[in-house]
């Protein structure tokens, strides 16, 4: 075991309810996914724990949307200054309950205050706009404008392999609007979003603005999609559990940030040397769990060959190990089932004549970096998200080619082609069915800023503060009739 995992004390975490720590009935072993020790004792809300958060956001509603924005602004920014203090702690909680490696999540924390900080910034400028009334013949002599109202109750639900930075996705756009929020962070990493709402508290933010309940997803999550004073729910995560919730939320809004199988295109005349570092990246990063990540390449033929094998010699370099050890770069998957459904992957890509380029392979428990070829689309590794540290690369003849086996899929969160032809990129920009084409670079390109989401299976409604505050405010009118 890492030395920094012996500094760990196992701690009973509680619910965050009404600014207050709040016990619950029953209490689950939070354990490492990598080193399998047990690393907290998790409060498990039931239905009526769940219940009396969403009270308490309810009650705090009124409290928050009176806030001025500048005070809003002010509570963001000094989280902001605090989660830069203690960005090394926030850092070890990231990897200890996730298996992210280090320096990923010292990245996802520099992310998380950028994150923030814009929040805090556009809890400035949320605002309407003047309308000309007079451009209908009805409306001479009205004069109007709208105004973006808060939304009310947020019920937020995230996934595990951003738990701080998704987690900021939600609750920073929900405070600079002015609404409250419930969260129930993923089962396996409550720790990160209790450690944020300890630093909001210390911000100054009101009680009940805040409220966290960890738990199972059945309880918890139920409860707060169907509970009626809940007006929107924000999800992150699978294609099966969003489209359930859609289901169910009736009439709340709802958006859905799902699953991906991103591609890259590698077009004629690339020079390979100048992409393995970032396909590397995009590949194997958080052990490929990531909505983003890359997991298919269709490469030109021309540089297919030269392109794999330097490909295939870098993904051997990379380093297995410790999350906390700072060289680790892939580290174990989230859970023993979610390594043994990918050996299944691997395995029925095999029985499919594809063809194992590197790894495939455990190491204790971690998957080695795994790469495939002659991989058929109908092989699971490449037609449904793997989640995992697996990348299906193949051939062809050209972008126009490449771009129909990117589109053959039921996602389409955002793609990626590497190219030196103006033409090429603007084909693929106008062809790609994706909610983000991202020219030059991989598919797991993301800034906090800018519009993130998909279409098709993908999901619904984008996020990147300025949109998911778009998504979390109502649109109010108002008619001045002049006489
Ligand atoms: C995701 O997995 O959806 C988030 C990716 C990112 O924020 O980089």
């Amino acid at each position: 075991m890492n030395k920094l995992a012996d500094e760990v004390k196992v701690e009973k975490k509680y619910l965050i309810i009404n600014g207050e720590r709040v016990g619950a009935n029953h209490y689950a072993p939070l354990y490492s996914p990598y080193s399998e020790e047990k690393i907290a004792e998790i409060a498990m809300a039931d239905e009526e724990l769940t219940k009396q958060a969403i009270q308490a956001a309810d009650e705090a509603r009124e409290r928050i949307a009176s806030m001025p924005a500048y005070e809003r602004a002010e509570i963001l920014e000094k989280v902001v200054a605090l989660l830069k203090a203690k960005a090394d702690e926030a850092a070890k909680i990231i990897s200890l309950e996730s298996a992210k490696p280090l320096m990923f999540a010292k990245a996802e924390v520099a992310r998380t205050i950028e994150t923030y900080k814009f929040a805090a910034e556009e809890a400035k400028r949320i605002h309407g706009e003047m309308i000309p009334f007079d451009a209908a013949t009805g409306g001479v002599g009205r004069i109007g404008y709208t105004v973006r109202e808060p939304i009310g109750i947020i019920g937020a639900i995230t996934p595990f392999n951003f738990p701080l930075n998704l987690v900021a996705h939600k609750v920073g756009p929900a405070i600079a609007a002015g609404n409250t929020i419930v969260l129930k962070p993923a089962s396996q990493t409550p720790l990160s979003a209790l450690f944020i709402a300890e630093i909001f508290e210390e911000a100054g933010l009101p009680a009940g603005v805040l409220n966290i309940v960890t738990g199972s997803g059945r309880i918890v999550g139920e409860t707060i999609v169907a509970d009626d004073r809940v007006n929107m729910i924000t999800f992150t995560g699978s294609p099966s559990v969003g489209i359930g919730i859609n289901n169910k939320a009736g009439l709340k809004k709802t958006t859905l940030e799902l699953g991906s199988n991103s591609a890259l295109i590698i077009d004629k005349d690339v020079d390979v040397d100048e992409i393995i570092e970032r396909c590397i990246m995009g590949a194997f990063s958080n052990q490929g769990q990531v909505c983003i990540s890359l997991q298919r390449v269709y490469v030109h033929e021309d540089v297919y060959e030269e392109f794999i094998k330097k490909f295939v010699e870098a993904a051997k370099q990379l380093k297995l190990g410790d999350p906390l050890n700072p060289d680790t770069y892939v580290s174990s998957l989230i859970t023993k089932e979610e390594l043994d459904r990918t050996l299944s992957w691997i395995e029925e890509a095999k029985r499919g004549q594809a063809e194992i380029l590197a790894g495939g392979k455990v190491q204790g428990n971690i998957l080695e970096p795994t790469i495939i070829t002659n991989v058929d689309s109908e092989l699971k590794v490449s037609c449904q998200e793997v989640f995992a540290p697996i990348v299906a690369v193949n051939q062809v003849t050209s972008v126009e080619e490449a771009i129909e086996q990117v589109n053959d899929s039921q996602f389409g969160l955002q793609a990626g082609i590497y190219t030196n032809h103006v033409k090429n990129a603007l084909y693929a920009a106008k062809n790609l069915q994706v909610g983000g084409v991202i020219i030059n670079d991989v598919p797991t390109f993301r800034v906090d800023q800018m519009p993130y989401g998909g279409v098709k299976d993908s999901g619904t409604g984008r996020e990147g503060i300025k949109y998911a505050v778009e998504d979390m405010t109502e649109l109010k009118l108002v008619v001045w009739n002049q006489g």
